[in-house]
């Protein structure tokens, strides 16, 4: 593959491209939007305007592109379990046209060459950007520092730092890199887990996990690594992002620094907002997840907090795994879930179906606030004339089973197996390109 010599792709689609019967937020009447040379022109076409392609919404609900702030996306390293092609194409299907992919790569996504290689490849398939985080400490070691500058000036840009997967348990090192990264103006995003509460642990530290002989993961593990960023991001004076937040607690705790005026925010995932640790009693490892599926009580209060604004957005936290690291006895599965092609249908069956939240607190909470406290341009914009043609569209009445043999992504991890969902996305549009038509990603554009 050849690499342009300067400045990102961020290409846009010639030509024209017509949505006729859509409804922008699932609000008013459906109309027809025009989109030129990858920007919307018209939000009041007439149908039969001229273009170069026609989709047909059929009345249905026209969302901005959304963003996931985290997914594992796994190349270089693990090409077997999901590729920045297959990761894409997932994530396109899930209606996503920016995802920020993981650092917890081999080799670990540390230096400027291994992120501009990742941004490059996503812009040369073209079906979603795809935005390397890179590694706040080098190898994930949790010793020394990467080199934020040199990696947000590369042509990567990146602009969010994270050692997702593990935590970065020693404070001083995170004292560090948060004054690093003020100076810098990137973003750092924090697996919360102090490692000395977890050694071993594979379940939610509770009476399931007692029953089922399962090691378990205190919630305590993770709370006070949020305090403990909160109080640094006081003293030190930088942005801190809490990556799946997943207990009671810690949605108090986010509330508490928020109310203090520390620049915090959190996201969570489709999966702790949906599951408990009941369903480990069936042992299947595809419920091995880190943070663990937590109690009933939890998911209540994540859910309230992502109404309330007091946890910002939803991340999907995609994690592909082969079968033989998930079929297996639950202490040696490998954690982690898919995401990528579900998460729209899981937030759209306990919030707008239930009538709890509209279609447009979904596009803040899956779109406009990732895009926003990751600062990213281009993304997460309004439905509105002049804006980039980043869109797509959900049939909120589809009727649909969740199989993981047919998702696109290259693994076939997903906790919702044989699941019935309410909610489907049909279209994704990247700057004017379909990337995704009838619910089936676009193949990549050149892989020369
Ligand atoms: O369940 C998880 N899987 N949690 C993480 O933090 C990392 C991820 C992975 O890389 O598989
Ligand atoms: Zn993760």
């Amino acid at each position: 593959m050849t690499f342009p010599a300067t400045g990102p792709l961020s290409a846009v689609e010639p030509g024209t491209l017509k949505l006729i019967d859509v409804r922008p937020y699932g609000e008013g009447d459906p109309v027809t939007v025009l989109i030129k040379d990858g920007v919307i022109v018209d939000l009041n076409a007439s149908a039969d305007a001229d273009a170069d392609r026609t989709i047909d919404g059929r009345g249905n609900v026209l969302l901005p592109g959304l963003v996931d702030m985290h997914v594992h996306l796994r190349e270089p390293g693990r090409e077997d379990t999901e590729t920045i092609v297959t990761g894409s194409q997932a994530a396109a299907q899930g209606g996503f046209t920016a995802v920020f992919s993981m650092a917890n790569t081999m080799p670990v996504m540390d230096q400027p060459v291994l992120a501009e290689s990742v941004w490059f490849k996503g812009q040369h398939a073209g079906i979603c950007d795809v935005h390397p985080v890179g590694s706040i400490t080098k190898g994930l070691e949790g010793k020394e520092i990467t080199e934020f500058g040199m990696m947000a000036t590369s042509q990567a840009k990146v602009r969010m730092f994270s050692d997702d997967g593990k935590c970065v348990d020693d404070p001083l090192i995170m004292r560090r890199a948060l004054e690093y990264a003020k100076g810098q103006d990137v973003l750092l995003a924090q697996h919360a887990e102090d490692s000395r509460l977890t050694g071993g642990a594979v379940a939610h530290e509770g009476e399931t996990a007692a029953r089922l002989g399962l090691r378990g993961w205190p919630r305590v593990a993770e709370e006070s690594i949020v305090v403990r960023d909160a109080l640094l991001a006081r003293d030190y004076g930088n942005r801190v992002h809490i990556c799946h937040a997943s207990t009671t607690g810690t949605v108090e705790l986010v509330a508490w620094a928020k109310s203090q005026g520390i620049e915090l925010s959190a996201e969570v995932t489709p999966h702790h907002l949906l599951l408990t640790d009941e369903k480990l009693t069936t042992y299947d490892g595809n419920y091995r997840v880190n943070p663990p599926l937590r109690e009933e009580h939890d998911t209540v209060a994540l859910r309230q907090a992502l109404l309330d604004g007091v946890i910002d957005c939803v991340a999907t936290d995609h994690a592909p795994h082969g079968s033989e690291e998930k079929c297996c006895e639950f202490e040696h599965a490998r954690p982690g879930m898919l995401g990528l092609e579900t998460s729209l249908a899981v937030i759209a069956e306990i919030f707008v179906h239930s009538g709890l939240a509209d279609w447009r607190w979904v596009a803040k909470v899956m779109s406009e606030r990732p895009a926003e406290i990751v600062r990213l341009p281009g993304q997460g914009r309004p439905i509105a004339v002049g804006e980039p043609a980043n869109l797509t569209i959900v049939d909120p009445g589809a009727s649909w089973t969740a199989r993981g043999a047919e998702m696109a992504s290259k693994s076939e991890n997903t906790p919702y197996e044989g699941m019935e969902f309410g909610a489907k996305v049909t279209t994704t549009v990247l700057r004017g390109r379909l990337t995704c038509v009838d619910g089936v990603a676009a193949e990549p554009r050149e892989m020369a």
